[in-house]
């Protein structure tokens, strides 16, 4: 157990007296510090009153929408042109934010407020209606007037001090401007209702879903300690966006509202056509700010899409960040991760990067080598390069505070350290010792940082993986990061840590992504980060933190990687094998199968954990993983397809096997599958000893392909899945860019269902780790007089080999209900 599990389970106090070793003792000095801050820091709670917004009293119809006034505060509503729609009360306007990415978008201007029949007032626009009541509730209708979402009156608590102290207006909640005095810290809660059949998912990365069953998830980016497991929450990458799926439609809710808070959810019950349905019910309760939220409506592509323009589009990672990554905390030295290259090498098995973890750090210091046992670390990554391997370097946050470190003594020097209440500077405990932090809500610190990323393009590397950014300070109790009233300049508002907390390892990917574009404008910066908020794809991906190595982290991983997916952010994996111990050769095998489908494809372990080779699990497990290796590679062009889509319509590559379907409530239901692109399903093997599995199919035929056997969905299918593969299969009609053997381009096309529509696919082809530009090539497919034809859909020449696979359905393989 290190330190940090120490901390965490509780039990630092304990081995403090017994050891007394010194990290120990800083964790419980950064404890003491915190809570002593905090003391001084936080304004006191006192008696608060609570506050309903009464009833309504009036509206100002405005461009899009307008202000529903009540008689305790106001509402405002706005339909927006890409069809997202914002509700903000007591005078909550869409900015400033850190989730928008080019603030808020124009507003449509034929969505107009207008009085309804039962005293309320409604918007209608193309997508949506917003019906808002005379009590403040606010429904969310499918243009064909079903109900979605049914947000019930909020409820504020104030400080009695607060309310008793401002002006009249202000207490009405809604001054002359229709503002709401800022500072006025008051906790909200709001009860939402939606249908009884609806399906909750999102919430960022979550280790119990995709589904998110009943259950309170808290909004705080949090290590969770060592290592995780299924149902451990929160952990370090949250997102107060939810993505609800009912028969009667998809919508995307998202709360921009940065503070502690959590949404505690509550599946409906159908009363099997006694009409006595349940609603499922979703409570969000925040510890402060703002209370607005946004919400869209359509099918679950659209919605995604319109998630992305609001808070930005995916950023294409490198060509090379798409194949095989192998990482270990202690690698030791340059000669052992000479040995590791060269054991993929001689074993014929592709590697695309290698990274670094703290241990090649001076004394764990960011920004630093140790040259002892990396003497030439350029040199290192020329050799690596040479064989097409890139190097990527671990980014920590937190700076040794230790006068003579030339990062602390610059940041000191530029005042960049987040500093307490009192104007000390906040010393934490984290790998390095006694550190401070950057405040990367500040753009002028932003700037700061991503100059010293010039180092580490120096060494040599290739691409940054940012963590501890939760951020993380050891403490031997009260949690695990920096004080609540730490201080943060939030873009010069000013404000503490209470709201800053969730968006530092936003800030810190900005500060990153912008250093990298400036230092080095013709690559794509490649980026992946532990921590963030929602907009953190715009500058890079995440992976899993860290997973607890057992059967139920593998599910675990692949739950968070279709999660982050579907809260925005779709480059994520696993720690392939666990973080911690050491796996099974069958676990190991099962997880490096799943991770040859996930975009971002990393082995990686833990200081104490154990190899993570694939030649260090006998003869039998190298050369299955050696067969995923060789399958992802000539899935290469897929990926770079999917990877440019996602880059432009925020579609994940990994998706829930609803996406196309979401009406198939069995699908809503199935966790243990996905969809990698339009073509793909795949099932990996996510229990001991399973040789078959059940997959559940969306409509349409599909076929194995290993086996090329076909099977009609919707319904269930029972397939081999021996050792030496999981089941992977292919839509009937649909076309996979794959490499060639003379590495080109090749479509395999799946032959399309006779009398059926046909199929098609999309071809983007990456020309390089640039800002070529790329272009979509749409094909389409037919079954003609039993010949499959291929056809650009802008008439041109096809221009790349084609592979026809699949055949018609023997008697006995279709799928069953
Ligand atoms: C954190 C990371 C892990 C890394 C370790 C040491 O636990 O999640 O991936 O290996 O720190 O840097």
């Amino acid at each position: 157990m290190d330190a940090r599990d120490l901390v965490r389970s509780g039990k630092l106090v304990r081995s403090v007296k017994a050891v007394g070793t010194a990290r120990g003792l800083r964790s419980l000095r950064a404890a003491w510090q915190r809570r002593r801050s905090d003391a001084v820091g936080l304004p006191r709670r006192g008696p608060e009153l609570a506050r309903v917004p009464g009833v309504v009293t009036g509206a100002d119809p405005q461009p899009g929408g307008g202000v529903v006034r009540f008689a305790r505060s106001s509402l405002r509503v706005r339909v927006t042109t890409g069809g997202a729609v914002f509700c903000g009360w007591d005078g909550a306007a869409p900015e400033p934010s850190y989730a928008l990415v080019r603030g808020c978008p124009e507003v449509d201007d034929r969505a107009v407020l207008e009085p309804d029949t039962v005293g309320g007032w409604r918007v209608v626009s193309e997508r949506v209606t917003v019906a808002v009541s005379r009590l403040g509730a606010v429904e969310v209708r499918t243009p064909g007037g079903v109900m979605l979402r049914r947000d019930l009156p909020p409820r504020w608590w104030e400080p009695a001090a607060a309310v008793a102290g401002s002006a009249p207006e202000e207490r009405d909640g809604h001054g002359p401007d229709g503002e709401r005095p800022a500072g006025v810290g008051a906790r909200w809660q709001q009860r939402s209702e939606v249908a009884a059949d609806a399906r909750f998912f999102g919430l960022g990365g979550r280790s119990s879903g995709p589904r998110l069953r009943d259950g309170r998830y808290r909004l705080w980016n949090t290590d969770p300690g060592g290592a995780f497991r299924p149902g451990d929450d929160p952990l370090s990458l949250t997102v107060p966006v939810q993505l609800v799926v009912a028969d009667a439609g998809t919508h995307l809710v998202f709360h921009d509202n940065s503070w502690d808070g959590s949404v505690t959810l509550r599946e409906g019950e159908e009363g099997e056509g006694s009409g006595h349905d349940r609603p499922g019910g979703c409570w969000t309760r925040m510890e402060g700010g703002p209370l607005r939220y946004w919400v869209i409506v359509g099918t679950p592509a659209r919605v995604m899409h319109s998630w992305a323009s609001l808070t930005g589009t995916p950023a294409v990672p490198p060509a090379w960040a798409l194949g095989h990554h192998h990482a270990r905390w202690g690698f030791g030295n340059a000669d052992e991760v000479r040995r590791v290259v060269a054991g993929y090498r001689e074993r014929g098995l592709p590697l695309s990067a290698l990274h670094l973890d703290i241990d090649h750090y001076a004394g764990n210091r960011v920004f630093t080598v140790d040259t002892e046992r990396f003497p030439d670390l350029p040199g290192l990554a020329t050799e690596l390069r040479g064989e097409g391997v890139r190097l990527v370097s671990i980014v920590d946050p937190a700076v040794k505070a230790e006068p003579g470190d030339a990062v602390y003594d610059s940041g000191s020097a530029a005042d960049v350290f987040v500093r307490d209440a009192l104007g000390l500077e906040v010393r934490g405990e984290v790998w390095p010792g006694e550190s401070v932090f950057p405040d990367f809500t500040d753009p002028r610190v932003r700037k700061w940082w991503g100059a010293l990323y010039a180092e580490r393009l120096a060494q040599g590397f290739s691409g940054v993986w940012h963590d501890m950014n939760e951020p993380v300070s050891f403490g031997a109790f009260g949690g695990t990061t920096l004080p609540r009233s730490a201080r943060h300049t939030l873009e010069g508002r000013g404000g503490d840590h209470r709201e800053a907390h969730n968006v530092y390892g936003l800030t810190m990917a900005r500060a990153g992504y912008e250093g990298l574009r400036e230092l080095r404008p013709e690559e794509r910066p490649f980026l992946f980060s532990r921590s963030g908020w929602a907009g953190l794809q715009r500058y890079g991906g995440s992976w899993s933190g860290d997973v607890a190595t057992g059967w139920p982290g593998l599910r675990a991983s692949l739950a968070l990687v279709l999660g982050l997916g579907l809260s925005g952010v779709p480059y994520s994996g696993p720690d392939i094998g666990g973080f911690t111990g050491s796996p099974s050769p069958e676990l190991y095998l099962r997880w490096f199968q799943l991770g040859a489908y996930l975009p971002l494809f990393r082995t990686h372990s833990a200081l104490s954990a154990g190899r993570r080779e694939p030649w260090e699990f006998g003869p039998r497990v190298l050369r299955f993983a050696a067969a995923a290796l060789r399958e992802r590679q000539r899935l290469h062009p897929y990926f770079l397809t999917l990877a440019q889509l996602a880059g432009r319509t925020g579609a994940p590559y990994v998706r829930p096997v609803w996406w196309r379907t979401p009406k198939d409530r069995a699908l809503r239901d199935c966790e243990d599958a996905f969809l990698l692109g339009d073509a793909l399903l795949v099932a990996p093997v996510l229990e001991e000893g399973a040789e078959q599995r059940t997959v559940r199919l969306p409509r349409g035929r599909w076929y194995d392909t290993v086996t090329g056997v076909a099977y009609e969905g919707p319904g269930r299918a029972v397939l081999d899945a021996p050792l030496s593969r999981i089941p992977v299969l292919a839509r009937a009609g649909s076309v996979v860019p794959v490499a060639g053997a003379d590495g080109g381009v090749e479509l395999e096309v799946w032959t399309p269902c006779p009398g059926r529509k046909g199929g098609g696919g999309v071809l983007v082809e990456d020309r390089g780790d640039g800002w070529e530009k790329t272009e979509v090539v749409r094909f389409s497919t037919r079954l003609r007089a039993g010949e499959v034809r291929v056809e650009r859909e802008d008439g041109a020449e096809v221009g790349h080999p084609v592979r026809v696979r699949g055949h018609a359905p023997r008697n006995g393989s279709r799928g069953r209900r």
